[in-house]
């Protein structure tokens, strides 16, 4: 939610190195954006746009600003003020000399704008009281200064800087920067996403790490309540009180081309082939007991810890919730009892939470506002944390006890596709490790599993040959307006996967439902050639799963069956894309990519922005 960069060095321009971050951020937020550079001279040059960022780069472009010594840009997603220029960041001062971009929400907002009533306040947001709260914090401490040498100017920005930001409530990664300090800007956050990037003379700030992985992979990840000093010689890292912290530099192994669309017409439809490559480099070397020692030196939990959880939990937001909904079927099906809660209703489950209970927070950015707040309650009632995260380095990561991480490169696309199968791909690792030591997989079984499960990234070469036959099923149905998901047992959760898809990029109606549900209500809604998907491998339910398409089928359905070699020939529809038959604790990984595929190209045939959808962004960082 809201992207922000910024930038103090001489090595490069600071506009294009503005731009670029944003756009690379752009998935975060794309209602309006802004930026604000500072030229040599003292003079603040500020541009804000309703709409995407292309819009800025035409208007910062025509300005072509010269010698500028430093600049921070932001891309929102609006929460408070509708998208308007107004209301877009960076927000200024009464005097346009002090300039503030924001990630997050200041709840005091309203309490802290009383006190501010002689100034002069342009725009609706929470944001604006920060720049107008520095503005009269600064305006006090110059009053004491009988000469106002240059040499105060920045300890007095920093001191108020550090006080604005202990007023405050809620949750912000905040970049600022004042006219009378040329080259500086300090930064800081709360629950909110910040990263710096290192240069030889040069500072990035960012919302992550994707907004300057071009320029550098030395990387601090700034942690709650920390505030940084920038300018283009030197850092610093300070606590809340202003006491200097030392810091570790991180590295990072991504690379900018994966943040590329190379070729590809659309991020999604990238990701979504990459899903083979994305699933083998999570299951490498990490699956027992072809080769285990990578998972334990890597998460560094114990034998004693894998064994002694009374049961496990599972917790994420949107598609990482439905990867936990099919880790609750793995676990349940290998006899380890296990829960699977949205991170936005975990808080109303904490008081029967057996604290004995393993905490599995899944997340593809390691920011989710939700999933955070879920770890930080399963933590104060005692329970451990087991992270499947995606993002090296994010908030999730370094609160939780143990990380799997999953390695499937950025996910640019705002809906999660990649990210998805290789949740599941380290849910199949976490499973053999547990199952094994647990004793409840024998040692012959779990080598056959898993000699089975480093096959699956070719069973996914194979499945993204039918995308022609699927490109053909949608000119067949891209008129309707509602589809009708429908499975059952593990892949109940791809039912609902197939729907969240289609709904998210399509903007069409689409629900998930169990098919044994169909009768209890859902049924009814079936009409005359009314597409419903049907996922049918030749799983133990087939049968059943037989007789609900028959159902459907019997009251006008059109009937999309997702069939594998074997099913396809008990099983009648309009449409049958077939898949490679696995085994069923992996048949979610071979279901979820056509339906992905489907909904890509019903969305690419009505012509919407399918990466970035409306309403929508990648990460939810406001609760
Ligand atoms: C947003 C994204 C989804 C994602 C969900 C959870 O809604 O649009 O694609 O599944 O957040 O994100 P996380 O980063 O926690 O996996």
């Amino acid at each position: 939610m809201c992207g922000i960069i910024g930038y103090t060095g001489t090595k490069r321009d600071v506009v294009k190195v503005l731009i670029n971050g944003l756009k690379r951020l752009e998935y975060r937020g794309y209602d309006s954006c802004g930026s604000a550079v500072l030229n040599c001279e003292g003079k603040i040059e500020l541009d804000r746009v309703k709409g995407r960022v292309d819009l800025l780069v035409q208007r910062v472009l025509e300005k072509n600003y010269k010698n500028v010594s430093c600049g921070i840009a932001h891309t929102r997603w609006a929460t408070h003020g509708i998208p308007a220029e107004e209301n877009a960041h960076p927000h200024t001062d009464c005097r346009n000399e002090i300039v503030v971009v924001h990630n997050g929400i200041i709840e005091n907002y309203l309490e802290l704008k009383t006190e501010l009533n002689k100034h002069d306040f342009k725009s609706e947001t929470d944001t604006e009281v920060i720049p107008h709260l520095i503005e009269e914090l600064i305006n006090q401490n110059l009053r004491k200064e009988v000469i106002i040498k240059s040499e105060f100017l920045q300890p007095v920005f920093f001191k108020a800087f550090i006080d604005v930001v202990s007023k405050l409530k809620g949750s912000f990664a905040l970049a600022v920067m004042w006219s009378k300090v040329p080259g500086v800007i300090l930064a800081a956050r709360r629950f909110s996403p910040l990263v710096i990037g290192v240069g030889e003379e040069e500072f990035f700030v960012s919302s992550d790490v994707a907004g300057f992985l071009e320029y550098t992979k030395k990387t601090y990840f700034v942690d709650d309540d920390e505030i940084v000093f920038l300018d283009p010689k030197n850092i610093a890292f300070f606590d809340i009180n202003g006491k200097k912290k030392n810091k570790e530099i991180s590295l990072i192994s991504w690379d900018i081309k994966m943040a590329e669309k190379g070729g590809y017409r659309h991020f999604m439809i990238k990701e979504i082939f990459e899903q083979d490559i994305g699933f083998e480099n999570t299951i490498m070397r990490r699956v027992l007991p072809v080769d285990s020692n990578l998972f334990e030196r890597e998460t560094g939990i114990s034998d004693n810890d894998l064994k002694s959880f009374s049961h496990i939990h599972f917790v994420g937001c949107g598609t990482a919730y439905h990867a936990c909904l099919c880790g609750k079927y793995l676990f349940e099906s290998f006899g380890i009892a296990a829960d699977a809660d949205l991170a936005s209703e975990f808080p109303y489950r904490q008081n029967v939470l057996d604290k004995n209970a393993l905490v599995c927070v899944i997340t593809q950015s390691g920011e989710t506002a939700d999933t955070l707040e879920a770890v930080r309650i399963a933590k104060r009632n005692g329970n451990k944390i087991f992270a499947i995260v995606n993002v090296v380095g994010s908030t999730v990561s370094r609160e939780a006890n143990w990380v799997l991480y999953t390695h499937c490169g950025p996910e640019i696309a705002v809906a999660s596709t990649k990210a998805f199968t290789s949740q599941l791909a380290a849910l199949y690792v976490l499973l053999l490790h547990i199952a094994y030591k647990r004793d409840k997989l024998l040692i012959t079984k779990a080598r056959e599993y898993a000699k089975e499960l480093i096959e699956i990234p070719k069973v996914i070469r194979k499945i993204f040959k039918s995308e022609e036959y699927i490109k053909k099923i949608v000119d067949d149905v891209s008129d309707k307006n509602d589809f009708l998901y429908t499975a059952r047992g593990i892949n109940y959760p791809i039912a609902l996967e197939g729907a969240l898809k289609l709904k998210e990029i399509s903007y069409l109606h689409a629900e998930g439902y169990a098919a044994g549900e169909m009768k209890h209500g859902p049924i009814a809604i079936i009409n005359e050639g009314m597409p419903v998907v049907a996922i049918s491998l030749s799983t133990s339910d087939l049968e059943l799963m037989r007789s609900n398409i028959e159902e459907v089928k019997a009251r006008g359905a059109k009937v999309i069956a997702l069939c594998d070699d074997v099913s396809s020939k008990y099983v009648r529809a309009d449409w049958k894309i077939i898949v490679p038959k696995v085994s069923e604790w992996f048949s979610p990984v071979t279901s979820v990519i056509p339906l992905q595929i489907f909904a890509y190209y019903v969305a690419f045939k009505k012509g919407l922005d399918i990466d970035k959808p409306r309403n929508l962004a990648k990460s939810v960082t406001v609760k």
